[in-house]
């Protein structure tokens, strides 16, 4: 009889605080045993990772799984085994699939999808229409509830004010929004769309969806939430202005997100990639980059997710403005930011900040994001010697490319453990392993 399920061996572990230390993990039963220089015992299975970082799984806060209803681009199981490719044990899922997920049936059938399809543990947004104040109130379990404040992919949004009002009032849930302005885009979109508009050049998609727009629906959120007292999560943030305007006006009811897209590419990326760069809200300036990195830094962004919105090159290539919005990215995040790490960009304390403790801190994810004796076993061993591009033909989305390809990156996971389970060895998925549903403290 073997005393653990697992015995991770000889990795340099790193948890919340950063520092590093030798040593072995021992995990059974889905939970972190005992962490201990040396553990003289037998276990099921055992992992050399000598050399390796042994790091808490992260999560991934922002995703589009595409399932139900675009399966073709991307379904729970296929999105979940890239996750896990990339080192993250545990996602919360958008709610503009098709149908949307706008009531308990909706959300009960992609639980019951996941539970059967999903290597990695998952939570679910519940979506705000104009006319489904109850659902989002009462559905359950969710993680929070998602407004799309202006237009993106799929068909809902809550754009009026008097609508986003009776949402702030009415409820105690966390609410996340997509902040853009709906009237201010749509005014020039047919402003800048004319029959003389050069659409070749992407930077177009910018200017519609230009930092007005964000800091607009920004502030609106930003004093929706003052009024009600009301818990407000921003999703990918994107501009200097509106990393100044939070910076100034940010309550302790707020948090926000920003993206890898729009912390490593700018509007110069149309150029070599064009649509494939092409997300709502838009990649911005090298001035904008600059203050995502600085709000990172000083904590008015709080943590990272990576809106991994695929769409297939096919659909991608159609002329602007037909091309979709949105990326793949879902197993790229945790090696960019280690590789930023190792480039002197951030220290590890903040990458395991922004990728693994924060998103869980902000929606309250009950037993996630750390490395400790009596947490769940997520963990990601991954090596932080060796760099590797990124390769379209190796990524696990269904849409096979990724926005990085040609990047060199290190930090790429050896092997990602899901409750003390291996999911991912050696560039291969464990098909066997099945992940969780998150449980949120607040539900
Ligand atoms: O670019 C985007 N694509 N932004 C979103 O908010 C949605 C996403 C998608 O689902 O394609």
């Amino acid at each position: 009889m073997q005393k653990f399920d697992l015995i991770i061996r000889n990795g340099r572990v790193s948890r919340r605080a950063g520092s590093t230390f030798d040593s072995d993990i021992a995990c059974k039963n889905g939970l972190i045993f005992q962490i201990s220089p040396t553990i003289d015992e037998n276990a099921v299975d055992q992992i050399d990772a000598s050399g390796h970082l042994v790091l808490p799984g992260a999560v991934d806060a922002q995703v589009h799984f595409r399932d139900p209803g675009n399966t073709h681009k991307e379904d729970l199981g296929s999105g979940s085994r890239a996750a896990v490719a990339g080192g993250v044990t545990s996602f919360l899922e958008m709610p503009n699939t098709q149908p949307p997920t706008i009531d308990q049936k909706a959300l009960d059938r992609k639980l019951a999808q996941a539970a059967r399809n999903c290597v990695a543990n998952y939570g679910f947004f519940i979506g705000a229409t104009p006319n489904n104040l109850d659902a989002i109130n009462t559905t359950t379990p969710v993680c929070g509830i998602k407004i799309f404040m202006g237009s993106s992919t799929g068909d809902l949004l809550v754009h009026k004010h008097s609508d986003l009002e009776r949402i702030f009032k009415n409820g105690k849930r966390l609410i996340a929004v997509h902040a853009e302005d709906e009237a201010r885009m749509r005014e020039r979109k047919n402003l800048l769309l004319g029959s003389d508009a050069d659409l070749s050049d992407l930077r177009i998609h910018t200017r519609i969806r230009d930092d007005e727009c964000a800091l607009n629906a920004t502030r609106q959120a930003t004093k929706l939430s003052q009024a009600f007292d009301r818990r407000l999560h921003i999703l990918h943030l994107t501009s200097a202005k509106e990393v100044k305007f939070l910076r100034q006006e940010k309550t302790d009811k707020i948090t926000v997100e920003c993206t890898p897209n729009h912390l490593f590419l700018t509007e110069e990326d149309y150029q070599i990639n064009g649509s494939r760069v092409q997300i709502n809200p838009p990649i911005r300036s090298q001035k904008d980059q600059d203050a995502l990195w600085a709000g990172l830094k000083d904590g008015t962004i709080d943590f990272i997710a990576t809106d991994h919105a695929p769409h297939t090159l096919e659909e991608k290539s159609q002329p602007y403005p037909h091309s979709p919005s949105g990326m793949p990215g879902v197993e790229t995040s945790l090696p960019l930011m280690l590789t930023a790490w190792k480039s002197g960009r951030c220290t590890l304390a903040e990458v395991l900040k922004w990728m693994c403790w924060g998103p869980v801190e902000a929606y309250g994810i009950m037993d996630k994001g750390n490395l400790s004796e009596g947490c769940h076993a997520d963990l990601a061993v991954v090596n932080v010697d060796d760099y590797r591009p990124v390769r379209d033909a190796e990524m696990f989305t269904k849409v096979r490319w990724n926005p990085f390809s040609g990047r060199e990156l290190t930090g790429w996971p050896v092997w990602t453990i899901v409750n003390g389970k291996i999911a991912f060895a050696d560039g291969k998925i464990r098909e066997d392993v099945r992940g969780e549903a998150l449980r949120f403290s607040s539900e």
